[in-house]
């Protein structure tokens, strides 16, 4: 069948071999029948009338204007779950450099200058600063147990952290997926209060924007972390700059910089890098193909 799909961002190729040679497809490719993307925002793009359907190698569809294009007849797949190992890793390495005072730390040594007598005097004087936490018996919250929180909830609770999830509309597989261990609150604010650590896994909609406001985050214990992997609007950045420059946030780790947070010592903000391992992006790409290929070739829907 020769069927045409243009590609918006640079898709892995291990994923792009999911697709028959009969296709047509890269990103030059006119009047396609489908697009594939990965990041790219498509708020204010024109989408030609021959496609039939839109496919995110990713989990998130908030760069996608889904309810338009709904109207419109056009399908939007997405790939949640593929690429929840890769988030959860870059999750945990963030729990763990917020908790150890890693990249402050690093920068310290980093500008030590002299011989290796004056370095070892300086470190000396200087590691008093960066005394960490260890994470068995602190307690970690969870807000939004889908795909990622429920393989970080699990995963911390395997380092020994206490995990308190939240999520009023956890799936019947994800309850039964997620450990018994992990405690489940009553209530959203009932996690800012008990956290150390606060980690949020929820997509960004209108009921989730500015999620973590300044009221939460004054619930919040002292010198507690917030780690933000899944849009930067959850959280309300004045207010999260206000909480770290008051002292009572100890830390933001999130994967969006932008210009409120660059240049915060206690900011660690990655460029977006929690999808972006080898694996992910193959596993994400031949999941966003097969649900094209399904659609176009035999008419079904799956992850719309
Ligand atoms: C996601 O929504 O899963 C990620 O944003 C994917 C990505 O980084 O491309």
């Amino acid at each position: 069948m020769n069927y045409s799909i243009k590609t918006l961002n640079s898709i892995s190729a291990r994923g792009l071999s999911k697709l028959p040679e009969s296709y047509e497809v890269g990103p030059h490719v006119d009047n396609a029948d489908a697009w594939l993307v990965r990041s790219a925002n498509l708020h204010s793009v024109e989408i030609p009338d021959s496609v039939l359907a839109i496919s995110r190698a990713g989990a998130g569809t908030n760069t996608i204007p889904v309810n338009q294009l709904s109207g419109r007849g056009v399908v939007v797949f997405n790939t949640p779950g593929s690429n929840a190992n890769a988030v959860k890793e870059l999750v945990l390495a963030g729990i763990l450099l917020g908790a150890r005072n890693i990249l402050p730390a690093a920068a310290f040594a980093r500008q030590l200058t002299g011989d290796d007598n004056e370095i070892n005097a300086a470190v000396e004087a200087g590691k008093k600063q960066f005394v960490g936490w260890e994470l068995p018996g602190r307690t970690l919250g969870v807000i939004g147990l889908g795909e990622v929180g429920v393989q970080v909830a699990n995963a911390a609770e395997a380092l020994g952290m206490k995990v308190l999830g939240y999520d009023p509309a956890i799936t019947i597989r994800h309850a039964w997926q997620l450990s018994s261990h992990v405690t489940r609150a009553a209530s959203i604010d009932e996690v800012f209060r008990r956290a150390d650590v606060l980690t949020v896994h929820v997509p960004l909609i209108e009921a989730t924007q500015g999620l973590v406001n300044a009221e939460r985050l004054a619930l919040m214990k002292q010198r507690a972390l917030v780690l933000n992997f899944s849009r930067a609007g959850i959280v309300d950045s004045p207010a999260m700059v206000a909480a770290l420059e008051s002292g009572s946030i100890r830390g933001y780790v999130c994967d969006f910089p932008s210009a409120e947070l660059l240049n915060r010592p206690k900011v660690v903000a990655l460029p977006h890098l929690g999808a972006s391992t080898v694996e992910a992006e193959e596993n994400s790409a031949a999941m966003a193909v097969n649900e094209l290929r399904d659609f176009l070739e035999n008419g079904n829907i799956s992850n719309s």
